[in-house]
């Protein structure tokens, strides 16, 4: 449904240098999938998502939706295919306006397209508020799960196809983010929705996603079915993901298997595996020659010269 190739995204960074957030990202997502993205905070996850909605159009690739190419499309033929496409955030409470009602924050989008309210209480209903009660409400008279609630009424108002969801529930006590990523599961099964669904924490990621997309500095290191991903990890930061996560599968590899420190600025990449300076396997022609996304089993492929193919 949806492809992507050669994704690059760059921001000026003054002194005629640029941050390298997005580097050539290639991958799709297929209708009714649910596509995991996760990574180090500012892999360039967020700017993947962005650019999907020409929020700012890439500087080069190309984003195709069921065929049609996004980055060439102008005016009324981007904005409406850019509807079909709908994001969540990371903070449902920031991203309300504080002096409008519930209503008419769902009701908003629609109004925008010329059209009605009367989908606003079935979307209410749908996300577990009661349109009776919650409707005349301002966001400030509701929790941050709730809030994120109405993100998702108001994003689903418009009948997206695809959901992009940013860290929906990133900010969100634990036992909330459940109720959040059930809803999520709930939604995407009676409107058939496909979503990608963004997160820093590999845990989170794994169990609502049927791939999942992990990202280091602006690269794909590793694309796998989250079950693969899970018990052959064969990215050596995936696997650093996976031996951080608390009661996880994988044993936990000897100290100086887990990345330390800060991943290096994206204004100056590392030669060769942006990974390799952070990297317990890196060899000298890491850094000499960048490694090619490859498949190295079924489904599965990986950025890198020596992944672990034989299990864990
Ligand atoms: N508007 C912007 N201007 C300059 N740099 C940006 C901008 N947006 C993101 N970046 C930089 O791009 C990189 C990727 O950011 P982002 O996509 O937000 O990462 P993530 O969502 O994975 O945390 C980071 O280094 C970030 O600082
Ligand atoms: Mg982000």
């Amino acid at each position: 449904m949806l492809r992507v190739e050669d994704l690059v995204v760059e921001f000026p960074a003054g002194k005629g240098r640029r941050v390298h957030a997005v580097s050539g990202v290639s991958f799709d997502v297929a209708r009714g999938e649910t596509l995991g993205i996760v990574g180090e905070s500012g892999c360039g996850k967020s700017t993947t998502a962005r650019a999907l909605m020409q929020l700012p159009a890439p500087l080069s690739g190309s984003i195709r939706l069921d065929g049609v190419e996004m980055t060439s499309l102008r005016g009324e033929k981007l904005r409406e295919t850019r509807r079909r496409l709908q994001m969540i955030f990371q903070d449902p409470i920031s991203s309300l306006n504080p002096r409008r009602k519930v209503r008419d924050i769902v009701a908003e989008g629609p109004r925008v397209w010329g059209e009605g309210a009367d989908r606003v209480d079935e979307m209410l209903e749908a996300v577990g508020l009661d349109p009776v009660t919650a409707a005349g409400r301002r966001p400030h008279e509701f929790s941050g799960g709730q809030c994120q609630r109405i993100c998702i009424a108001r994003a689903l108002v418009l009948r997206p196809e695809v959901v992009i969801c940013d860290e929906p529930v990133s900010a969100l006590d634990v036992s909330v983010q459940a109720q959040i990523l059930g809803l999520l599961e709930d939604l995407k099964e009676r409107y058939r929705l496909t979503l990608v669904f963004i997160a820093h924490d590999l845990a989170v990621v794994k169990n609502i996603s049927d791939r999942v997309l992990v990202m280091y500095l602006g690269k794909i290191c590793e694309l796998a079915p989250g079950e693969t991903l899970v018990n052959r990890p064969a990215h050596p930061y995936t696997r650093a993901l996976l031996a951080s996560i608390p009661g996880g599968r994988l044993a936990l590899p000897p100290a100086d298997q887990l990345i330390k420190g800060e991943p290096p600025s994206p204004v100056w990449p590392p030669s060769g595996c942006r990974f390799r300076t952070r990297c317990p396997k890196a060899r000298a022609r890491c850094a000499e020659e960048e490694p090619v996304v490859r498949p190295v089993a079924d489904g599965q492929w990986v950025a890198c010269h020596f992944p672990e193919i034989d299990g864990v």
